[in-house]
């Protein structure tokens, strides 16, 4: 099927997967409630490619192909106009997808695709509020999603096989590579094992055991990761972290899920990490 997608959000995931989108010849609309971040993110990541190219990554056609299928959308009507695909990645917060969620899938026809981005809320739990629970579909990509090559795919058990058979073919003409899980699970695969590393960096840290820099620098040397618990942090932005830990703990009401104070206060204030030039380290906007 020829899809022709919409992605709603355009922050650091939504921006680069309607270029991934766009970029492997989809017509491909892209929303943000923010107007003056959404051109600020489009002519980022035209910038972001211009880069790849030149380094040989991408081909030169990969730039027409963003400017000719990627458009701007001002409005959630907009961007879902004829569209047969969603990809949804604003914030990681549960009613604003939610609200989202329940507008689109009253609006759009029968054959749509509902994809969210999420990294922990599962598609079942929002697909049970909406009409057509079973187009819900976890599509679930890596920062940054042009250069990581990776698409981990969930869904509810009553989802149709058609639609798990043309997210695989979206995330595949993407070129990405894709895992399809068994069963549904809050993190999938990637991100429960990384939060048991970031749960255990941040406990060693407010413990006051080591400086973060000092817990980032012994897991590059020590693992060979190419990246600390607390650099990762920052590039993942630190309100993903913290909403998601959030969210564990208002389900199990465990203090071990409790966010900790000090990424609380950094989210609060604003310093979610690169994408606001300030998480545990500081970063120059470009
Ligand atoms: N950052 C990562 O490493 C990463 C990786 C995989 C998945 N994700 C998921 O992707 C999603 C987006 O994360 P991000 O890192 O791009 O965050 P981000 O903060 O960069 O972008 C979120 C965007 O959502 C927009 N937004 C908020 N409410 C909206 C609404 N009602 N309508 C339209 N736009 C709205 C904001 O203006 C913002 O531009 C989250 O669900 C997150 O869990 C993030």
């Amino acid at each position: 099927m020829n899809e022709k997608i919409a992605v709603i959000g355009g922050g650091q995931m939504g921006s680069q997967i309607a270029a991934l989108a766009a970029m492997a010849g989809y017509e491909t609309s892209l929303y943000d409630e923010n107007e003056e971040n959404l051109e600020y993110r489009y002519k980022f990541v035209e910038e972001n490619i211009k880069n790849l190219i030149d380094k040989k990554i991408y081909s030169e056609d990969k730039l027409d192909a963003y400017k000719k299928n990627l458009e701007l959308k001002f409005t959630l009507e907009e961007v879902i106009h004829e569209k047969s695909f969603v990809i949804e990645a604003v914030v990681e917060k549960f009613d604003v997808k939610l609200e989202i969620f329940k507008k689109i899938s009253s609006l759009m026809n029968d054959e749509v695709v509902m994809a969210t981005n999420s990294s922990f809320i599962q598609a079942s739990e929002l697909s049970i509020h909406c009409n057509h629970p079973e187009r819900f579909i976890n599509m679930h990509f890596f920062y940054p999603p042009i250069r990581m090559d990776l698409v981990e795919i969930s869904y509810p058990e009553n989802v149709s096989k058609v639609i798990l058979e043309r997210t695989k073919n979206v995330s595949k003409n993407m070129g990405r590579s894709v895992v399809v899980l068994k069963k549904e699970t809050p993190g999938f695969i990637v991100n429960r094992m990384l939060a048991a590393l970031v749960d255990e960096a941040y406990e060693l840290y407010d413990e006051g055991i080591a400086d973060f820099e000092d817990i980032d620098i012994a897991i590059k040397k020590g693992l060979n990761h190419p990246l600390g618990p607390f650099e990762l942090s920052d590039y993942s932005g630190l309100d993903i972290h913290y909403y998601a830990k959030l969210k564990k703990f208002k389900e199990s009401g465990s203090s071990e899920d409790k966010p900790k104070k000090f990424l609380e206060e950094k989210v609060l204030n604003g310093d979610l990490g690169v994408k606001t030039g300030k998480g545990f380290y500081e970063y120059k906007k470009d």
